[in-house]
């Protein structure tokens, strides 16, 4: 078997907010590698500080203590600027709301993401968004304004524009969470299909259908990681056994 490669890692990270004069220590001096190729899943209770990791690890927020490393690059320690030229160039992001800009149309919306990096020129963003948004199913609607598109369309308009730039990590939060279940399935096959392609993918769900996803799972509980699985990679055949195995994990975490 080869060697996993470690593409983030954080030592040591802690985040507390202040709370009625005391402290709230939401990550607890975690340690954490995130391997290339992995379609990584967090999975815990509400308010187990699943979110807050992942802003500490894209960057979106800055951990308390504790250090970040992308690649070889520490994040931490970076200036604001810095950081937002990282995140613009290297990172995708996806939430629960698509999050568009109102007045603009999808194909704008995704194309102004392509501008704020350097990567391409002007030409070049217009087609890999057009084409993105092909893969995306949404070709149809690329012309509209997210208020005349369907939630589902609005969402896969989403994970185009956090896809423009190429992002070496996909950052998805609760990316389903506002779908009905044909649209979730239709997202959850979109992003199992960029992972295949070699995608760096880490979601925090809490949605069983999400979660067999996975190539790697891992268990939040108060801010730290207290369990672990791994899976092999995604087939739809395989989904009733995963949900199995992902249900007696999650019950063996007293999910
Ligand atoms: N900006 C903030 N100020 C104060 N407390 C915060 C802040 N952000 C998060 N918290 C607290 O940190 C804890 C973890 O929050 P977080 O959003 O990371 O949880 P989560 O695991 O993502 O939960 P959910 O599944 O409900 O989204 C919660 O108790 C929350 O109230
Ligand atoms: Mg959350």
């Amino acid at each position: 078997m080869t060697e996993k490669v470690i593409i983030m890692k954080a030592s040591g990270l802690c985040k507390s907010f202040a709370n009625n004069g005391g402290q709230n220590h939401v990550l607890d001096m975690i340690d954490l590698e995130i391997y290339d190729g992995d379609f990584t899943v967090i999975m815990g209770a509400s308010g187990a500080g699943k979110s807050t990791l992942l802003y500490a690890l894209s960057g979106m927020d800055q951990p308390t203590s504790g250090v970040v490393c992308y690649k070889e690059g520490k994040i931490s320690g970076l200036k604001e600027k810095e950081i937002a030229a990282l995140r613009a160039e290297e990172f995708g992001f996806v939430f629960q709301q698509a999050h568009l800009i109102s007045n603009l149309t999808l194909f704008e919306n995704v194309m102004v993401t392509g501008y704020l990096s350097k990567k391409r020129k002007e030409k070049e963003v217009k087609e890999r968004a057009k084409e993105l948004l092909g893969r995306m199913h949404v070709e149809k609607a690329m012309d509209r304004l997210p208020s005349q598109v369907s939630g589902g369309e609005a969402q896969r308009a989403a994970i185009a524009r956090a896809m423009i730039n190429e992002p070496g990590m996909l950052f998805a939060d609760e990316p389903t969470g506002a779908l009905n279940k044909r649209n979730t399935q239709e997202v959850l096959d979109l992003l199992t299909g960029l992972n295949e392609k070699g995608q760096n993918i880490l979601m925090v769900t809490h949605d069983m259908k999400a979660a067999i996803r996975a190539t790697r799972l891992l268990y939040l509980e108060d801010g730290r990681v207290v369990g672990e699985m791994t899976m092999p990679a995604y087939r739809k055949e395989e989904a009733r056994s995963r949900e199995k195995q992902v249900e007696a994990w999650l019950s063996s975490m007293e999910w």
